[in-house]
């Protein structure tokens, strides 16, 4: 690190201390990632903390290579395993975990890459504890973007993984505010872009897990085969980059090298482009503000052929609107879209329903639920109201 005298213009290295980093969701697909990127630059950043859901097996080789002085399971039933196989590791169970690890005195830097409303309240703790957070747990700002946007600031203490922000906060770093027209978030379409509508009441589980680009946890899979992930992510956006509802314009795009589009008010576009890598917008948020290291996965042009832009099918997949009905909507009904969508798809992966119930489910609980002011209790109120009636109507769905 460079660091210069004022009074003497000397420039000084300076070795710099580790980031020291809680991955909340490490054994999930972008924890994973997170601590693969972390592992190939050890004098940069230390793990501290690491919290599981259940898959003790691999948070146990984790603590194993990484050390942390905190591990958090959301079960509390394997806690005993943690402590019995590791001495002076400190270990909490249950949501309460998560806040911990992320709020911890000494960690500088809080991975959120928990799935669902679980990213929420440690979002929230470690940014009102002055955290820099990067967060790849959409769900957060769906669900809370107004409560966690007083507390954060885009660049400074709050970095996007998820790919099409990521892709979009690097394209507006070149750009005046007052120039900006649109901005384009893409999708790949799902694994049932070209599929006929009438067969979506029958396809299964595994053939809706199939992304046709990106290999990622269950349940953003299914969000990206109902196209729900371009309404979660379009939420996402609105809060991130302060932007209208209606200059937010998702296309649907096969080829998933264009992460993100910004159109000039002078007509002229922006686009950034890569391969389809997590680890890179992994990379580049946790390396912010400085430059990260050398990519091993190049895009190369001559192999790309053609780029393709289309219109997304809101008939055939009604997601997108009714998450983009709740933003107007605003309050608490964009945390009642995204508790809906949660339960109603765990159970259609759970066989419960099919694939064309989950959007009917969503606009169900949304039409009965009055909203209520964007405080923490009236939106956790709400998420559980939300479940609690997702669960009746799933009940009551005949397949
Ligand atoms: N995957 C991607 O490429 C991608 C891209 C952009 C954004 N995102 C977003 O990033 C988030 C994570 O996605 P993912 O694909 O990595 O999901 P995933 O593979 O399902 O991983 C989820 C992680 O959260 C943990 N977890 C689940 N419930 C928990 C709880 N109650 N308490 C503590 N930990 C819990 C899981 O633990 P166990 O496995 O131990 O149960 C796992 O470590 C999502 O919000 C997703 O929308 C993902």
């Amino acid at each position: 690190v460079k660091t210069v005298d004022t009074s003497t213009g000397d420039v000084e290295l300076e070795s710099k201390k580790p980031v020291k980093v809680a991955v909340i969701g490490c054994t999930g697909s972008i924890g994973t990632q997170a601590l693969e990127v972390i592992e190939k630059d050890k004098s940069r950043f230390e793990v501290v903390a690491l919290c599981a859901g259940q898959n003790v097996d691999l948070l146990e080789k984790q603590i194993s290579k990484f050390r942390p002085r905190f591990a958090g399971i959301a079960q509390p039933d394997l806690a005993g395993r943690l402590k019995k196989n590791h001495d002076r590791l400190e270990v909490a169970t249950g949501q309460k975990a998560l806040e911990i690890a992320a709020t911890l005195d000494e960690v500088d830097l809080a991975i959120i890459a928990v799935v669902g409303f679980a990213g929420v309240v440690p979002t929230l703790k470690a940014l009102q504890a002055g955290k820099k957070v990067a967060l790849a747990n959409k769900e957060t700002l769906v669900a809370a973007g107004e409560l966690i946007m007083q507390y954060a600031h885009l660049g400074r203490n709050l970095l996007p993984i998820d790919s099409e922000h990521s892709a979009l906060f690097q394209l507006l770093k070149g750009v005046c505010p007052g120039e900006v027209n649109l901005l384009g978030i893409t999708g790949s379409g799902g694994p049932f872009r070209n599929a006929p509508k009438e067969v979506l009441s029958y396809v299964t589980p595994q053939e809706a897990l199939k992304h046709p680009t990106w290999n990622m946890g269950a349940k953003i899979s299914i969000d990206s085969a109902t196209l729900m992930n371009k309404g979660l992510e379009v939420i996402e956006a609105m809060h991130l980059f302060s932007m209208d509802l209606s200059k937010i314009r998702v296309l649907i795009h096969p080829q998933s090298r264009i992460h993100g589009l910004i159109e000039l008010n002078n007509g002229s576009w922006l686009a950034h482009m890569s391969e389809p890598d997590m680890r890179l917008s992994i990379t580049d948020s946790l390396y912010y503000p400085d430059v990260p290291p050398r990519s091993i996965n190049r895009l190369d042009l001559t192999e790309l052929g053609k780029l393709e832009f289309f219109e997304v099918d809101n008939d055939k997949f009604p997601c997108l609107d009714l998450a983009i009905k709740s933003a107007e909507i605003g309050q608490s009904m964009p945390v009642v879209l995204n508790a809906a969508n949660e339960e109603a798809v765990y159970a259609f992966l759970y066989n419960k329903i099919s694939f064309t119930q989950i959007p009917r489910i969503i606009e169900r609980v949304m039409n009965d639920h009055q909203v209520q002011e964007v405080t923490l209790d009236n939106l956790l109120a709400a998420d559980n109201w939300a479940r609690k009636k997702s669960k009746e109507c799933i009940m009551s769905v005949e397949r």
